[in-house]
């Protein structure tokens, strides 16, 4: 299948070209696809990731169509391969998806269209690491031997998943942290507090409540006091240190409300850099480089 659908099947070296090919893109350069058309599925909830892709379509020059799942066949049974199948036949070029489904894509085989991975249940989201990863390049200019440490709601985070295995390839220090219902053992364990004194980065992730299955044992102010990351914490961070969140945050439990948009905080920047990053990998497979 075209397009990206997860990191694994990825080099180090094509990551890398995507980074630069976006911070190139930051920089000003422009490239336009104007008779090209890509849609956008979201059948899950998305602010950050489905309007950046949209943006990013729109940088590229590139009209968008954005499909509503609530208001199509999809409420007749209409199976997700029937509908990207009519999309591909009614002359769509692309197309976007985010699902809750983990491997969605696999329903997908056949589609000769790219396919861009907005998003797969627990598995992947693949444009997300690269923001992160080029909000990461952009501050230190390397990754090897950065140490970083995702903390918080591990097991059921398709962005740690994903993290954790191109950063440990790149050859960073990996970690994960918090309580020890949403460890699933995917990297190497470090207490928390540990973790705030001595990490590059630290990533905090959503608690997603909306994936349990059974309630947090916690409180979410027994959360946030035990593994939120407060302003007394936050000064306690080695001076180059930063704060990365792939958002939504909770503000009050994973993180303090004063500490979200802080000096350190890079969170709104890899929001920017998500535009430049969709961009990078669209252009890069219309013009068959990925
Ligand atoms: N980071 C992220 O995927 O945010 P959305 O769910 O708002 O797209």
């Amino acid at each position: 299948m075209k397009g990206l659908l997860t990191l694994k099947e990825l080099s180090v070296e094509k990551v890398k070209e995507i980074i630069n090919y976006a911070l190139k893109l930051k920089k000003g350069y422009r490239i336009s696809y104007p008779d090209k058309k890509m849609a956008t599925l979201f059948f899950e909830d998305s602010t950050r990731t489905h309007y950046s892709f949209q943006v990013a379509l729109m940088n590229l020059g590139i009209k968008v169509l954005d499909f509503d799942s609530k208001e199509s066949s999809v409420n007749k049974g209409e199976t997700l391969y029937d509908t990207v199948r009519t999309l591909e036949s009614l002359g769509i070029d692309g197309v976007i998806i985010r699902h809750s489904a983990d491997e969605y894509y696999k329903e997908l085989e056949g589609i000769e269209i790219p396919i861009f991975n907005a998003g797969d249940g627990k598995g992947q989201h693949p444009t997300q690491s690269l923001l992160d990863l080029m909000t990461i390049y952009e501050e230190y200019g390397h990754f090897e031997g950065l140490k970083v440490t995702i903390a918080g709601d591990i097991a059921h985070s398709r962005v740690a998943h994903t993290n954790i295995d191109i950063m440990t390839r790149l050859g960073m220090d990996v970690y994960i942290t918090g309580p020890e219902e949403f460890n699933d053992h995917s990297a190497r364990f470090i207490p928390f507090e540990k973790a705030i004194d001595e990490m590059d980065i630290l990533m905090l992730l959503r608690v997603q409540f909306e994936r349990h299955q059974e309630k947090m044992k916690m409180t979410k102010e027994e959360y946030h006091q035990n593994y939120g990351l407060t302003y007394e914490r936050m000064k306690r961070m080695k001076d180059n240190a930063i704060i990365m969140h792939p958002a939504p945050i909770n503000r009050g439990v994973e993180i303090a409300n004063e500490v979200a948009e802080c000096e350190k905080s890079r969170i709104y920047k890899q929001m920017t850099n998500g535009v430049f990053i969709r961009m990078a990998v669209i252009s890069m497979a219309l013009d068959g480089k990925l």
